[in-house]
């Protein structure tokens, strides 16, 4: 019975020395020391022992169960005390996490969103059309013949004779018209490219393109709803001009500039010392445009602008050079 005792006493401590968390150590406890643990079982067996024998087999194992429950003891301090779970070499999960970086919105994404925004709450609905444009629809279709000096207004990247880069977001008033039946009204965002680079002119930039089309659709029109647009994308008193102008493809056109915020209308380097900054182009639709898509000028009338979203971005942040939106300097852009 005293070589028993022994091999359970080895084995309870042999158990503890692996058990690695408070459930391990309590299943040790449980198998020797539990109702029906394999101590408990030699202590109750004790009454049958010969009589002479009982005292010392008793007391050796009371003995082992008072150094099995030390040993217990000192097991659940040791693991509290290493903050349970066995740490991994070189892990300390106690460390804070690390911080993910949280990026945002680039600047110009920013302003299309609400630019567009204004325009969904108006009732304006969104189209979309190719960057790689056929010369049909960027000019022709825009009442812009081969030869027509208007050409040069926008310097273009063609790929080939009939194909080349969109200068403007206006072939999607074509191609909407195309296909849509007046009553027609449609927001056109995209990117534009323009042989085309200094301080408020950038190569690849981002158009708004408006149409609205229906009977009685008048210049006032296009002047409550560019004004009231302004007025939400800067301030309530944002001052708007409307500059006679000229587009092949609307009669009358107007060009509109918003009073610079940068000099506040003084004359700056932005402005080039007017006192306004140029952000969109409008006007009504032209009657030939209309006919190249098969819709009667003698019964409908439509508006039309394209703005410039980095314009607008430049004014609404006060940045002075439109090219840095595109130089990828995070301490430029996180100001954003
Ligand atoms: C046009 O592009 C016409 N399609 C606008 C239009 C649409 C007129 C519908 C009538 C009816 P414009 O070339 O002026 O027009 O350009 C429109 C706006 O784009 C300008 O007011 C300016 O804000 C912006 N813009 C023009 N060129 C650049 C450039 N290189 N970089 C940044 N913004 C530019």
């Amino acid at each position: 019975m005293e070589d028993r005792l022994k091999s359970i006493e080895d084995e309870a401590l042999r158990a503890l020395e692996d058990a690695q968390d408070k459930e391990a150590v309590e299943a040790v406890k449980v198998r020797y020391l539990g109702r029906k643990g394999l101590l408990t079982g030699v202590l109750k067996g004790l009454g049958q022992l010969p009589k002479e024998e009982r005292p010392k087999i008793g007391r050796l194992a009371n003995e082992v169960k008072t150094r099995i429950e030390k040993a217990l003891k000192e097991r659940l301090e040791a693991l509290s005390s290493a903050g349970g779970p066995k740490l991994i070499k070189g892990f300390d999960p106690t460390l804070p996490g690390r911080r993910l970086p949280v990026g945002h919105l680039h600047p110009i994404t920013k302003v299309l969103n609400e630019v567009c925004g204004i325009f969904e709450r108006l009732g304006f609905s969104t189209a979309q059309g190719p960057e790689i444009e056929l010369d049909f629809y960027n000019f022709e279709a825009l009442n812009i013949p081969p030869d027509h000096p208007a050409r040069d207004m926008q310097d273009t990247f063609y790929v080939d004779d009939k194909v080349l880069l969109r200068t403007h977001t206006s072939p999607i008033q074509v191609r909407t018209m195309e296909i849509m039946e007046p009553p027609i009204r449609i927001i056109a965002p995209g990117k534009v490219y323009r042989c085309d680079s200094d301080i408020t002119h950038t190569p690849m930039f981002h158009q708004v393109e408006g149409l609205m089309v229906d009977e009685d659709v008048s210049f006032a029109h296009l002047k409550g709803i560019l004004t009231h647009f302004a007025q939400e994308i800067f301030h309530k008193d944002t001052k708007v001009r409307f500059r006679p102008s000229f587009f092949p493809f609307t009669e009358p056109s107007a060009e509109i500039d918003i009073q610079c915020v940068i000099c506040r209308g003084e004359g700056c380097r932005v402005c080039s010392q007017t006192g306004w900054l140029e952000v969109l182009g409008a006007g009504l639709v032209h009657p030939a445009v209309f006919r190249h898509v098969g819709i009667d000028p003698e019964r409908y009338s439509g508006f039309a602008f394209g703005l410039g979203i980095e314009r607008i971005a430049m004014l609404k942040y006060g940045i002075n050079d439109i090219r840095l939106f595109y130089d990828n300097d995070m301490r430029f852009l996180n100001q954003f």
